[in-house]
């Protein structure tokens, strides 16, 4: 049998009343401009980084009058360290657009309140619960987690299916009384028992109803985001090196992959296959081998020294192809610190010529 909404409530508001927080600075005279600008700073960052940035900002923007009418500049600069600027540009954003279309009062309706840039439905449904006592579930990561184990929610939240079987949830558990204990005590318990790993179920108050921890399955609650499976790319870097001490680089066009910095070149870009004959290829000593992940593929790194042609006496590396833009340097090994690197390159460098 699953926990009616009722007990459901009853529970977590009895923990709001042991464990619940009652002194973060926004739940002192919260206001919707408080609570809001609380929510905003809390959307991606833990409460003990926002406290000292939230009182700082209250100092300075006491009211939305204060912060519509203030320079974005002087908005960013206070957000300066809390990362995330889109979330300072979207508050100053709403705060002028709360003064021009609503009259300066901040809207008491979700509808109207998920129009403001930066305030989704949880946002909205916190400032309005928290601040107005209005009967509105939240759904914030702290949130999800819970009601994913409690109910074994299959699927990542990215599906909208997901999102949707939560959304339910909130609304059918939430209470239409007491909503901003109960929704400040399941974010509560989102960030202390039920915390991401290791979960402190035999304290929490659910701990006889949750389907995951009834099933020992806390931990594959809730499912992650499946991994994509990213392509794998080849490259081969040529290590050249002169009788002077000096190695040959290649500094990347500013755009693209590793933009602007320097690299070793490599034997598709700059070297024409035409160039290479199977003699040099052959003779080329490998030096090192190693992977770099990067968001959309993997790319699989050689890195060989060309050994001259005997032949034709030719060494390879005055046979560069020098694409436009790209620019080829010898620089003396000593300089190698001094240059900017992507790191995989810099460590196979620092490894290879013991630099440290
Ligand atoms: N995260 C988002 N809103 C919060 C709040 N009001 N208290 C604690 N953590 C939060
Ligand atoms: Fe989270 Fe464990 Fe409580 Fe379930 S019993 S809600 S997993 S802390």
């Amino acid at each position: 049998m699953l926990i009616s909404p009722a007990q459901f409530a009853s529970k977590i508001l009895a923990f709001y009343e042991q464990h619940g927080r009652k002194d973060l600075p926004w739940q002192k005279n919260p206001t919707a401009y408080r609570v809001w600008v609380s929510e905003i700073m809390l959307q991606q960052t833990q409460v003990k980084t926002v406290i000292p940035y939230y009182q700082k900002f209250m100092k300075r923007f006491p009211s939305l009058k204060s912060l519509a009418t203030s320079n974005i500049d002087e908005v960013l600069h206070h957000w300066q360290g809390l990362g995330y600027y889109s979330r300072a540009r979207n508050l100053h954003k709403s705060a002028q657009m709360v003064s021009n279309e609503f009259k300066g009062r901040f809207p008491d309706n979700l509808e109207q309140m998920q129009s403001l840039p930066g305030i989704g439905r949880s946002t909205a449904g916190a400032v309005l619960s928290l601040a107005k006592k209005k009967p509105t579930p939240i759904l914030d990561g702290n949130v999800k987690r819970v009601l994913a184990r409690v109910f074994l929610v299959d699927g990542w939240y990215g599906q909208s299916a997901v999102a949707r079987q939560l959304w339910e949830l909130t609304e059918k558990y939430t209470p239409a009384t007491d909503t901003a204990q109960f929704n400040q005590a399941m974010m509560d318990l989102g960030a202390s028992f039920c915390r991401r790993s290791k979960p402190q179920c035999q304290q929490c108050p659910l701990q006889t109803d949750c389907l995951a921890n009834l099933q020992n399955k806390t931990m594959e609650y809730p499912h992650k985001k499946p991994a994509k499976t990213i392509p794998t790319r080849q490259t081969t870097l040529l290590l050249n090196l002169n009788d002077k001490g000096a190695i040959q680089l290649q500094k990347n066009p500013p755009s693209g992959i590793w933009g602007g910095l320097w690299t070793l070149p490599s034997l598709e870009g700059q070297i024409q296959a035409k160039d290479l004959t199977s003699n040099q290829l052959a003779q080329s000593e490998l030096v090192d081998e190693f992977r770099h992940t990067f968001t959309h593929f993997h790319l699989e790194i050689k890195v060989i020294i060309p050994l001259p042609d005997t032949k034709n006496k030719q060494n390879l590396l005055f046979q560069s192809k020098v694409e436009e833009n790209q620019q080829i340097e010898w620089h003396n090994i000593s300089q190698l610190e001094k240059l900017a690197f992507p790191t995989p390159v810099r460590k196979f460098l620092f490894r290879y010529f013991q630099i440290d």
